[in-house]
């Protein structure tokens, strides 16, 4: 592994450990959002439409393929797995931070949950019907090597999904925090460098990465999902990404407490304009993108 991709590798486990006892209550709320559009769009919840047409009530949990064993790859606190045992399918949980990986445990017992780098993965080739992953790859060094592995254990034909955030210029939430450190953080400051990665927030470069992965170009899927994060106070956003998250936390441990402080006010202060009553909704958008290996 080159160096740069080394140092990232440590800078995301480093934060991870760090950050796992503050994750679940500063950010599960908004992944949670996503979890049911990334179930679908690898077959282990019903499509909408045929539940409709089956007479199924909306919101009713609705399993696809009861048994469907399930890989949950940096599953975190294990929500996504958790949600896939719900609808009968058979999860198992990686993750590549033990304190998440006790979390997971600690939370759902009946879910095998394990140690693992979503980039080598320990289990056999075809061993799953489905692998997915809930914004595990903004934080990965390599996604290429993470979407071949996930070809690898998948049989042929089972889907792999993950989600992305979309681009700052059509995603307030991003917007919101990469704007106030634009303007107020000091950019000149010790942190690795983030890999050169390809650009996974356009449908096009999804399907050529899966493509180039083992997927079915033909087969991939890219939904864009919208969802209004419900915080309680302004704060709640710059206190989430210093205390429960990794990138922007390590960047703003390193500004002096004059640029922290007017990059708190200015996220604050954009929270304040999504008020609503009880607290702020922030708008939120994220791409479910999914594809079937090749036969
Ligand atoms: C943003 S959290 C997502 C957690 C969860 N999937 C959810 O829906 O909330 C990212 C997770 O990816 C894990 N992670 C990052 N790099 C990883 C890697 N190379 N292998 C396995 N897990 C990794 C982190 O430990 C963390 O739990």
């Amino acid at each position: 592994m080159e160096k740069e991709c080394r140092d990232f590798r440590q800078l995301e486990h480093t934060g991870w450990e760090r950050a796992a006892s503050e994750y679940e209550n500063r950010w599960t709320d908004l992944t949670s959002h996503f979890i049911e559009p990334l179930l679908r769009s690898v077959g282990v919840i019903d499509r909408v439409t045929a539940r409709a047409a089956a007479g199924v009530a909306a919101g009713a949990a609705s399993g696809a393929a009861p048994g469907l064993r399930l890989l949950d790859v940096a599953c975190g606190p294990g929500y996504v797995a958790a949600a896939a045992l719900a609808r009968g399918a058979v999860p198992v949980g990686i993750d590549f931070s033990a304190r998440m990986v006790a979390r997971a445990r600690a939370r759902h017992p009946a879910i095998e949950f394990l140690e693992g780098d979503a980039e080598r993965l320990s289990f056999e080739a075809s061993s799953f019907d489905a692998v997915v992953t809930n914004f595990g790859v903004p934080h990965l060094a390599r996604p290429g090597n993470a979407f071949a592995e996930a070809r690898r254990v998948l049989r042929p034909g089972g889907r792999f999904g993950f989600t992305v955030w979309g681009v700052p210029e059509r995603n307030p939430l991003s917007k919101i925090v990469g704007d106030a450190i634009e303007v107020h953080a000091d950019l000149e400051i010790d942190l690795p460098e983030e890999p050169a990665r390809f650009p996974l927030c356009e449908a096009e470069e999804c399907r050529r990465a899966l493509e180039g992965a083992g997927f079915d170009p033909r087969s991939a899927t890219f939904e864009t999902v919208r969802a209004a994060w419900r915080v309680p106070t302004a704060a709640f956003l710059f206190e989430a990404e210093q205390k429960g998250g990794v990138r922007t936390a390590a960047l703003l441990a390193r500004q002096p407490a004059d640029r922290l402080a007017a990059i708190r006010g200015a996220i604050e202060a954009s929270v304040r304009t999504h008020a609503v009553p009880g607290g702020f909704a922030i708008p939120a958008i994220a791409h479910v993108v999914a594809a079937a290996a090749t036969a």
